[in-house]
């Protein structure tokens, strides 16, 4: 239904310093993004504004040298790093005779490349129409040699216009009907799995970081792993047997962060991280290599919050040991807890260490349970011992 970019295209990246700190975190990871939906990135271009221009995003002078650049290299796709509201995408491309994207949309392609569940697929789907809902002009008004796009086959015309919209709203309807029916068998499962007395433990944290590694070494698994962002985007989840508890876990393997996650895209990927929020126990992955590592933790976990798993236990794991001069081992808090463990996922240096705390946590958890079992049937037991001496 979309124009999708080839594979193997060319690009051309845009990207205006506005004065953030995060400026070349930013660019990079922009990069890694184009080289992950397959793309080949042939120029950057770089600027400086104060705020940007409400037509065309950059002065018309840098714009005219992105589609200078973009023409030199012979790319036929430019990538703005950043949010381009339609109006402005639609002038870009007016203006340099082009393709335009903006990061939102490359996002939404990564998204679409990697989603694998029917719950991924349909988010992405939605997140999709939604982008693409305002932006229906594009492909025949202005890029007449554009072949392909929503609404080609009627060729230009406001009734196909209205026509195309009024579909798009209603696949969006039915999309969140599936959506909200999908939500609810979840909760169905999930549930049975509580009963069933399961260990539920969910890795989380920033792309890259080595999740899917972690969870294929912890499990035998073949969950993909590959130096591309998103090698996951949904929950993947295993049965883990750890015999030093007698215990059985179940680990889920979630989409992804990454910095400056376009506005739009927040909802869908909260909801991938729901299984996060009815774990028993997260594990936050960092990849300890990275010189950006502390302002990752900071942003995994500020989100974590806002989708509230405030009260589920958290142990940090230091990933990459390998590439770094720490040694695997297990940090614990004045209180004795575990707090973090430092491995290599890759080359399986400290995953021990990891199996044997987890071991300790499940112990833990089994003790809590029955715990609070007895004291709950002590307090049942003296409710019906106090209701029997009222009768008497
Ligand atoms: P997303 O799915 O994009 O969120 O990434 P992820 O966190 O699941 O990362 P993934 O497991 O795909 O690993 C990313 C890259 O880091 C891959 O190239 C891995 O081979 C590499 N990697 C993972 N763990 C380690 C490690 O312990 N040491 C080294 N040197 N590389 C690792």
């Amino acid at each position: 239904m979309f124009e999708r970019p080839e594979h193997g295209q060319a690009v051309i990246l845009a990207s205006l310093d506005f004065g953030k700190e995060d400026y070349s975190e930013g660019l990079s990871e922009l990069e890694l993004l184009a080289g992950s939906a397959g793309l080949v990135v042939v120029g950057v271009v770089e600027g400086k504004r104060k705020r940007p221009d409400p037509a065309l995003f950059a002065g018309s002078g840098k714009a005219d040298e992105i589609g200078d650049a973009a023409r030199a290299a012979d790319a036929s796709l430019i990538i703005f790093n950043h949010e381009l509201s339609p109006v402005q995408e639609r002038n870009l491309e007016r203006r340099l005779q082009c393709r335009v994207l903006d990061r939102t949309a490359l996002i939404l392609e990564i998204f679409a490349l990697r989603a694998r569940s029917n719950e991924g697929k349909l988010q992405v789907e939605l997140a999709q129409l939604r982008h693409y809902s305002t932006r229906l002009v594009r492909g025949w008004t202005h890029l007449e040699r554009q072949k392909g796009g929503i609404g080609m086959r009627g060729g230009p015309g406001e009734s196909q216009l209205e026509l195309d919209r009024r579909m798009i709203l209603a696949k969006i309807k039915n999309i969140e009907g599936k959506l909200e029916k999908l939500a609810k068998s979840r909760a169905l499962q999930r549930r049975s799995r509580k009963r069933g007395g399961v260990l539920s433990v969910s890795l989380v944290g920033y792309t890259n970081a080595g999740k899917s590694t972690l969870f294929n070494t912890l499990t035998h698994a073949s969950a993909f792993a590959a130096d591309q962002l998103f090698a996951t985007l949904d929950t993947t989840t295993r049965k883990l047997w750890l015999p030093e508890a007698g215990q059985q876990i179940v680990l889920s393997d979630t989409v992804g962060f990454i910095t400056r996650l376009p506005h739009s895209l927040i909802s869908a990927f909260h909801a991938t991280l729901e299984e996060a929020v009815q774990a028993d126990l997260l594990l936050h992955v960092v990849d300890s290599a990275s010189p950006n590592r502390e302002r990752q933790i900071v942003e995994v976990e500020k989100v974590l919050k806002e989708i509230g798993t405030e009260q589920v236990p958290q142990f940090q794991i230091m990933n990459k040991v390998d590439l770094t001069d720490a040694e695997p081992q297990v940090a614990r808090d004045e209180y004795g807890k575990i707090a973090a463990v430092w491995l290599s996922a890759k080359t399986g240096d400290g995953v021990e260490l990891l199996r044997s705390v987890l071991a300790e946590f499940a112990r833990d958890q089994q003790h809590e349970t029955r715990v609070l079992a007895a004291q709950e049937a002590e307090l049942s037991q003296s409710y019906v011992e106090t209701n029997i001496d009222g009768l008497e």
